[in-house]
């Protein structure tokens, strides 16, 4: 198969993908500025040698003006000088300079003048191993005055540094290299270890848990939030089962109920009144009913995952009226105008829970209210609900001592169905003391 470099570089794992990154990156940043090094120190050792070199013939033309001139003219710093006068001739020179025959001939003592710069000049043909650096300066009478300065010390200086950078420069990028793979050997290893514990936890379901590294960095707070993870899916499939355990607990006693009152039935045909069997088992098969549409509704609500069925203009005046009058018992003592956004059915099966718990708790009167700021209460004069058991009631499968003792007391789903879908419509629901009894009282927002 066809390999591309770039599929190739995929393939390779990150330790030496990063690895070889820096190492790129660094040998071009080391390359680039060796050769800018190099290129600034020729230019300034250049400099100064055309400057001082200038110099030098500067103070050679002011005595060749003056006719001051020895033989041999004396500088200090080995350049060399030769003094021509009008006719080509070598009149002055340093010591061991050339006498007879100029550095530069006339042309090109011509040229370096017009150009006024320092030129290079192979000083080989003058018996100077190495490369020179030549001024020319115009003095009076024709005279040109010719400067030069061997540069072989320079190019040899810059040639050591050269080598140097070149042996230097790929010797560093191993170093940060290698320093490079160890370091980022070291930083991936604790997530070779979260991937090792996570393999763990998926083939053992032991362990539930990552091992966390103990250097407080990314990896650590990946490590603690994958953690919070796992704990919040734990919660999620505890409850999870605890809802399967305890709806099996509330399917099985009607569902014995019912076997026993067959059985006895079966058992003993004489003198068995079959209408009050049949009465006894309908009754248990309600119950049962009412507890398959309750964990169905519930189940509906966590699919949903805390939003309504449906978000449609629903008129819960309507609702509420209708409910009402379903219920004789219930008085509606008001019942302003109000349109939410929601589920008409979902909202609907919430005041009927509350009303069938007032019913059930109440001794005398039911009276249901909604008003138009989007509070619905339905209060009863019943024994009413404890302070500290006003939250638990919500909760699944909770059940107060006072209703388990009622036979047509439910499986203790009606006020979490209520909570939850109230939730999913962005409302609030909480219990009041109505000395006597309770209220309910259901905030939604207003459309
Ligand atoms: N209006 C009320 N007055 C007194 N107690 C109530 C009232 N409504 C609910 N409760 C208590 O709260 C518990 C939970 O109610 P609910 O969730 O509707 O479950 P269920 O009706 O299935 O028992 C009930 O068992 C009952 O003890
Ligand atoms: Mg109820």
């Amino acid at each position: 198969m066809a390999d591309t470099p770039l599929a190739w570089w995929r393939r390779q794992g990150l330790r030496f993908r990063l690895t070889a990154v820096a190492a790129a990156v660094l040998a071009l940043a080391l390359a680039v500025s060796a050769s800018v090094l190099l290129t600034v120190l020729d230019r300034a050792l250049i400099d100064t040698v055309d400057e001082s070199t200038r110099q030098q013939a500067q103070t050679v033309r002011v005595q060749a003006d003056g006719g001051t001139l020895t033989s041999p003219i004396t500088t200090h710093d080995g350049t060399i000088v030769q003094v021509v006068d009008a006719s080509g001739r070598i009149t002055h020179v340093t010591y061991g300079a050339d006498r007879l025959v100029p550095l530069l001939d006339a042309p090109a003592r011509e040229r370096v003048l017009r150009e006024g710069d320092a030129t290079f000049l192979d000083g080989r043909p003058h018996a100077i191993p190495g490369p020179l650096r030549v001024v020319v300066l115009r003095a009076d009478r024709g005279q040109s005055v010719i400067a030069a300065r061997p540069v072989a010390e320079i190019q040899t200086s810059l040639g050591t540094a050269g080598r140097v950078l070149l042996v230097g420069t790929p010797l560093l990028i191993v170093l940060l290299a290698v320093a490079s793979w160890l370091v980022i050997g070291r930083t991936l290893r604790p997530i070779s270890a979260l991937r090792r514990g996570a393999a763990e936890i998926t083939h053992t379901a032991r362990s539930r848990r990552l091992p966390v590294p103990e250097s407080k960095d990314e990896v650590h707070s990946l490590a603690t939030t994958l953690n919070d993870m796992l704990a919040r899916l734990e919660e999620a499939e505890q409850r999870q089962r605890a809802l399967v355990s305890d709806a099996s607990h509330e399917l099985r006693s009607p569902l014995a109920s019912i076997r026993l009152q067959l059985e006895v039935a079966l058992g003993h045909p004489e003198g068995q009144d079959w209408r009050e069997t049949a009465e006894g088992v309908l009754e248990d098969t309600m119950r049962l009913s009412k507890l398959a549409e309750d964990l169905l509704a519930l189940a509906r609500l966590d699919e949903r995952g805390g939003v309504p069925a449906r978000r449609e203009p629903v008129d819960l005046d309507e609702v509420v009226r209708s409910i009402a009058d379903r219920y004789g018992d219930a008085r509606l003592i008001a019942c302003e105008p109000l349109v939410v956004r929601g589920d008409a059915l979902d909202l609907s099966r919430v005041l009927t829970n509350l009303v069938d718990n007032a019913v059930r708790h109440t001794t005398s009167k039911i009276e249901v209210a909604l008003t138009g700021d989007g509070t619905l209460t339905v209060t009863d004069d019943g024994p009413g609900i404890p302070e500290q058991d006003r939250e638990r009631v919500f909760n699944r499968f909770t059940r107060l001592d006072s209703g388990r003792g009622r036979d047509e007391g439910g499986a203790g789903l009606g006020l979490a169905i209520v909570r939850e879908t109230v939730r999913a419509h962005g409302g609030t629901v909480h219990l009041e003391d109505a000395a006597p009894g309770l209220r309910v009282v259901v905030w939604l927002p207003r459309l």
